[in-house]
């Protein structure tokens, strides 16, 4: 088989031609021909301006470098698509699959013989697992890491399970404007990643239990100089996989996902994971079954301590151990003799785990931070095909409610309602918020957190029901259930509630009804007007993404890149 430089030469009928073409250019850098015989080791640089949670890439890319040199190999750094929650309109969700197939396409196109994804920011390393899982050339996953945490006036601050809080009080009239302009700049006081168990830390915590990143390196903080080491021993650890694998195939194997879904519940996971999770099993063939994740619930605590479910930060559970030290509590649920990129198991990054005596953020089994793991799925007539409810960051007195429902027929339709003074809602009623989900949005915004309507927050109210085809930030917390499927832009009964039916949530028993007769049901959904035209875009990504994109049960990829699934 080719390697290095040899790896895919352009077609001229001459290899030896398009070799000699290929050295010709690369010489024009001040490359040696000894520099150009190692093997290759392709570092993905999603650096970019609109991207603070990649502010460090730079550095890392340096020590990567180092460490692929160290080891004897030659670091090649490329450019990718880089997507940051805040910077990607109309939803990061909608660019992560282009972000996907960007990565694989060049990771295929140039000669590499490994790379390195360094990847941080909520879309970025699912995309890139994705296209690891597709090429299945030797990958190791480095995240950028979490910031450090923030204070204002004494209290300890985070992006962004602080953000919303805080800015639900000041929608209260509980904050003043003078001082939210202060908590905007405390909340995210470093470069990297949000730093509660949000969905950029949920994906570097499963992107170790997959054994696709070092052990420990889902929590090292973005500036400290254990990151940078770690980006060192990632690159050495590259430029060994370079020559000898393993592939990710080889790692990527039903019982990796079934610890990374052990570990999703465990860790108090966002939402997201899941979805980013089944995305990538589907890339690599294996199949994610919802009930079979919401019976490991059943049995799987949450013994991680972070916001949103808990009190701490990313920088807390680090100090207390990361991941090998919650992979040592969780042994008797997960197999440990899954391969890791680390080249060994995960067994041996179990036995190389700190024991810090004392601390509080991971906890142990007979003291977890909630009895079952974090999330429910949810079915019934509303959801056929599945719903998710955060249950470890939901008010314990709406697990069990019957409302009425007050529905938003679009996200538009929300922000044109949701705080007249006039809209009839009442404490006690559920939130809709219908065609917000992959097609319907498109790109399944994170609106699933609907604001507390203001007239009714400023009467106290903290938490209601809501409902949606939309996802949630990891960052946020309450009773908020997710991903309805199908959604209601192809269809889905959630195209059928109107303002003022009753809906029964029943999280004990996993149901979400809509109590009205079937042929009530029957009778609206003969209405073209209960379902919205959804029109597909003329031209471009949008169009493609229209067109090809799957429901929340699938991940959302397209259904050309997932095997077997657009034959
Ligand atoms: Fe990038 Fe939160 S905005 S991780």
């Amino acid at each position: 088989m080719t390697s290095g430089l040899r790896k895919g030469l352009t077609h001229y009928g001459d290899a030896e031609f398009a070799l000699f073409l290929r050295k010709a250019f690369i010489k024009a850098k001040g490359y040696s021909d000894d520099a150009l015989d190692r093997p290759i080791v392709g570092i993905t640089n999603t650096f970019s301006d609109f991207n603070p949670c990649h502010g460090n890439v730079p550095q890392l890319i340096e020590a990567v470098k180092r460490g692929v040199m160290l080891a004897g190999g030659l670091p090649m750094e490329f450019p990718t698509i880089s997507i940051h929650e805040s910077f990607a309109y109309p939803t990061s969700m909608f660019l992560r699959n282009l972000m996907a197939m960007d990565t694989e396409e060049m990771i295929r196109a140039q000669p590499m013989d490994a790379v390195v994804l360094i990847g941080g920011c909520d879309k970025t390393l699912p995309a890139q697992l994705m296209a690891a899982a597709s090429v299945d050339l030797p990958a190791i996953a480095l995240p950028t890491g979490p910031m450090v945490v923030g204070h204002y006036r004494g209290e300890v601050l985070g992006a962004c399970t602080d953000c919303r809080r805080l800015w639900s009080s000041f929608r209260a009239g509980e904050i003043a404007a003078d001082a939210i302009d202060d908590v905007n700049a405390r909340l995210a006081p470093s470069v990297g990643t949000c730093m509660v168990m949000g969905t950029a830390s949920t994906m570097a915590c499963l992107a170790e239990a997959l054994g696709l990143a070092l052990p420990g390196s889902a929590s090292i903080p973005a500036t400290h100089a254990e990151r940078v080491r770690c980006a060192e021993a990632t690159g050495r650890r590259a430029a060994e996989m370079a020559r000898s694998g393993p592939r990710p195939r080889e790692i990527l194997t039903a019982t990796a996902f079934r610890n990374a879904l052990v570990v999703l519940q465990a860790i108090g996971g966002s939402t997201n994971g899941l979805v980013h999770l089944t995305a990538i099993a589907g890339r690599a063939g294996v199949p994610i079954d919802l009930d079979a994740f919401d019976r490991l619930g059943r049995d799987v605590p949450v013994l991680v301590d972070l916001k949103p479910s808990g009190q701490g930060y990313m920088e807390h559970f680090h100090h207390a151990g990361g991941m090998p030290r919650l992979l040592a509590e969780l042994e008797d649920l997960v197999d440990l003799d899954a391969r890791s990129v680390g080249g060994g198991t995960l067994r041996d990054a179990v036995a190389a785990a700190e024991d810090f005596s004392g601390q509080t953020v991971i906890r142990p089994r007979r003291d977890p931070v909630n009895p079952r793991g974090a999330m429910c799925v949810l079915r019934g007539n509303l959801a056929p095909r599945g719903a998710l409810i955060k249950q470890s960051a939901a008010s314990p007195v709406l697990m069990a409610h019957t409302g009425r429902a007050v529905v938003f027929d679009s996200l538009a339709d929300l922000a044109a309602r949701v705080d007249d003074p006039d809209l009839d809602v009442e404490a006690g009623d559920i939130l809709v918020l219908r065609n917000a989900g992959p097609k319907g949005a498109p790109g399944m915004p994170e609106a699933g957190y609907l604001p507390i309507p203001k007239k009714l927050a400023r009467q106290g109210v903290k938490d209601m029901v809501r409902i949606s085809d939309a996802r949630m930030s990891g960052t946020a917390f309450g009773t908020i259930v997710l991903h309805v499927t199908p959604e209601a832009a192809i269809g889905g009964p959630l195209a059928l509630v109107a303002t003022g039916d009753r809906i029964r949530l029943d999280v004990e028993a996993r149901r979400l009804d809509l109590l009205v007769d079937d042929r009530e049901l029957a009778r609206r959904a003969g209405s073209r007007a209960a379902i919205a035209a959804v029109e597909t875009p003329a031209r471009g990504y949008a169009r493609l993404f229209q067109e090809s994109v799957l429901q929340a049960d699938e991940g959302c990829d397209f259904d050309f890149l997932v095997p077997g699934r657009a034959d």
